[in-house]
């Protein structure tokens, strides 16, 4: 059973939010983790690959698959796959993707601009999927701002809960665009539980979106991916790092990614230490140096140096200070 009261939910987010990260971050604490959205096409019709994007880690307990999609026959049979694999809770919807190659085609975001199909197709959803859950994540709007409407529509909903980014398709990810009042506002006219979602990066602000949104939790994206402890760091009220060394942090976060997807991985792994290596002296001439290596052994071996040498921060980046003084 979820208790829907201070959720902290890790965002899906394409590129990144793989089963070795999520596992990294479950490491933390986070409630609900969520794959990378999956296309309801791409898992009809190249199954067996696609079908790699929903594993999850055995800690992943609730564990949320998000797909995509707008036609209601591709849904159907995506949600029927879905029901062959154990272990998801969860099947959630995207109606928040920006990108044209998928808004463009009436799915993400563009299922904003039809609203009576964004109902369809959710409890299409939740009629054929045999999971405990099923939720959407939902921007306010396509090219404007219609949270009345979006909540007018989520009334007909029979998803169990719902995501809300405070941001329009148009808006992309522009900080000073974020509206947490839009978020308040459909809080207080929907009756399913809300999860408030965007550009949350501290304790202090996941507490004040939880107050002044009235939400019943928060997900935040990335801000894991710079510093996955944030959810340890909410969940106990403090800017403390829990006790590990950043290096075995991000060496676990490697072996994980060889183990999933072989040697490929560590090509993958690059955008996760460019991530990780922010705000430490060196870091550019770091970044280079790795983006010219793809040998496990020596990615290794370099991880180790820079970040049992490296001990330097140049931005003023307070849990990497921290976390710097107990490496050394
Ligand atoms: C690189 C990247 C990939 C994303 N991929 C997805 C996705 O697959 N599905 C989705 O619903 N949202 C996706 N998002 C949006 C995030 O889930 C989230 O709504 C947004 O980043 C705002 O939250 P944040 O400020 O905590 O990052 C993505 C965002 C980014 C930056």
């Amino acid at each position: 059973m979820i208790e829907f009261k201070n959720l902290l939910m890790l965002a899906p987010l394409a590129g990144y939010t793989d089963l070795p990260f999520r596992s990294v971050v479950k490491g933390f604490g986070v409630d609900i983790t969520v794959s990378e959205m999956i296309s309801s096409h791409a898992l009809v019709y190249s199954n067996k690959r696609t079908l790699k994007m929903a594993e999850k880690s055995p800690q992943e307990q609730p564990y949320s698959v998000q797909i995509s999609g707008s036609k209601e026959e591709v849904i159907k049979q995506a949600v029927e796959i879905l029901n062959t694999q154990k272990g998801i809770d969860i099947i959630d919807l995207n109606c928040g993707c920006p990108a044209p190659k998928v808004a463009n085609h009436g799915n993400g975001s563009g299922l904003l601009k039809d609203l009576n199909l964004l109902v369809k197709i959710a409890n299409l959803i939740k009629e054929n999927a045999k999971t405990p859950y099923t939720s959407l994540k939902v921007r306010l709007g396509f090219d404007k701002k219609i949270p009345n409407e979006i909540a007018q529509a989520l009334k007909d909903v029979k998803s169990d809960f719902v995501v809300v980014h405070g941001r329009t398709r148009a808006d992309g990810y522009k900080k000073e665009k974020i509206d947490y009042d839009a978020i308040a506002h459909i809080k207080q006219n929907v009756p399913m539980p809300l999860i408030a979602n965007g550009e949350i990066d501290s304790v202090e602000k996941a507490q004040k979106v939880l107050e002044h949104t009235g939400a019943n939790g928060v997900m935040i994206g990335r801000a894991a991916i710079t510093s996955p402890w944030i959810f340890w760091q909410i969940r106990n009220n403090t800017h403390e790092i829990p006790p590990i060394v950043k290096k075995e942090l991000v060496l676990e976060h490697f072996n994980k990614m060889i183990e999933f997807y072989g040697e490929r991985g560590a090509i993958m792994f690059r955008k996760n230490l460019h991530a990780y290596t922010k705000g430490h002296e060196g870091a550019s001439e770091f970044r280079n140096l790795i983006n010219s290596l793809s040998d496990v052994k020596q990615i290794t071996q370099h991880i180790e140096n820079f970040f049992s040498h490296n001990q330097m921060v140049t931005h003023n980046f307070p849990q990497l200070v921290h976390l710097n003084k107990r490496t050394s």
